[in-house]
């Protein structure tokens, strides 16, 4: 059974990819420190309570086990926060994964998972985003990423590192065993933060910005569940693991839907009406985001089989029974 280190394992997309790991037969070994993550999200795999920029940290469990590849999700992910706070995001999400790339390279560690998201991109310049899209970021949170993929491409060319770059769209959805789920303090996300308004545990939903590009002023994203996510992790591991080849790949659906209609369909799906006001745009929000998924599709034989409105009925599912 080959172990995988899972950094940031008790985290929304790292816990459920942990448990598709092993259903695919691996073991994953979860390092966290419980900042955003929650204990319960790893129970029952291995844990390692630390920080994966904590050297001395990392070093014991690099020791301790056997790693075939690691995979990482350990990141701050808020755009607007990033704009008002880069000095954190590059040190997170650039700095210290250039010292876990140095530690994994003296350990000869060759196979890297890499979350990284469609904040790369920047405002698109086509409807659907590939992954030869030029990359031209309008937040910090993208380019601190941006900068790992630069990195991750030059330790593969000098040191040879496999990895695959995972471009996330908009994760989103619970896993429907009830026993893990998307859990945020505070919550920024859409449909996290609409689901917790129709569940009345947050006073009205604000819209930022209405004047956008798009057909009715808000911005368009693409969601897609964090299990088709989790699906598209052990499908890339197990393809760096057997055809060894650096290879990126663009996670969405493929499907754009604006703010103002999963607004409409969160309330469709959970029958809770609630109050929605509209605000000004939020710092760093591109006007529409949405992915050309063929490269996932015909390589890694990827399918995801959520839409937004089953995606939707597992996060209210989740948020009617949440166990964190
Ligand atoms: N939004 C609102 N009101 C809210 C929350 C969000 O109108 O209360 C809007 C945002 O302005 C944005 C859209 O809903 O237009 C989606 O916002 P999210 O915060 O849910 O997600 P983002 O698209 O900003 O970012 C997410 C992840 C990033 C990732 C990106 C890729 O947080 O890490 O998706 O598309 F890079």
């Amino acid at each position: 059974m080959e172990n995988i280190l899972v950094i940031g394992g008790a985290g929304y997309i790292g816990s459920h990819t942990a448990r598709q790991l092993a259903a695919a037969g691996y073991r994953p070994v979860i390092l966290d420190n419980l900042s955003k993550g929650h204990r319960q999200a790893a129970a029952g795999f291995d844990f390692e309570l630390g920080d994966f920029t904590d050297k001395a940290c990392l070093e014991r469990v690099l020791q301790k086990y056997n790693f075939a590849a690691v995979m990482h999700f350990a990141a701050c992910t808020e755009v607007d926060r990033s704009v008002k706070d880069p000095a954190v995001f590059y040190q997170n999400n650039t700095a210290g994964v250039l010292a876990l790339l140095n530690a994994l390279t003296a350990h000869t560690i060759k196979r890297f998972v890499f979350s990284s998201s469609a904040a790369i991109f920047g405002e698109p310049k086509t409807d659907l985003i590939n992954e030869n899209h030029p990359k031209s970021p309008i937040n910090p949170y993208g380019h601190s990423k941006l900068m790992v993929e630069q990195m991750l491409s030059d330790f593969d060319t000098a040191y040879g590192l496999k990895y695959a770059a995972l471009r996330y769209f908009n994760a989103s959805g619970s896993d429907e065993s009830g026993e893990i789920g998307e859990s945020h303090s505070p919550e920024t996300h859409l449909i996290a933060r609409l689901i917790q308004t129709a569940a009345g545990k947050q006073k009205g939903f604000t819209i930022f910005g209405t004047d956008y590009p798009t057909s009715d002023g808000t911005c368009i994203r693409d969601f897609v569940h964090v299990n088709d996510l989790a699906r598209a992790h052990v499908l890339a591991l197990g393809k760096l693991l057997n055809e060894p080849a650096s290879l990126c790949f663009n996670l969405g659906s493929g499907t754009g839907h604006s703010v103002a209609e999963v607004v409409e369909t969160v309330k469709k799906v959970t029958g809770r009406n609630f109050d929605v006001q509209t605000a000004p745009r939020r710092a760093g929000d591109p006007a529409r985001l949405v992915a050309d998924n063929t490269k996932a599709r015909k390589v890694l034989g990827w399918q995801p089989t959520y839409d937004l409105t089953r995606i939707i009925q597992t996060a209210w599912q989740w948020e009617t029974h949440r166990k964190y």
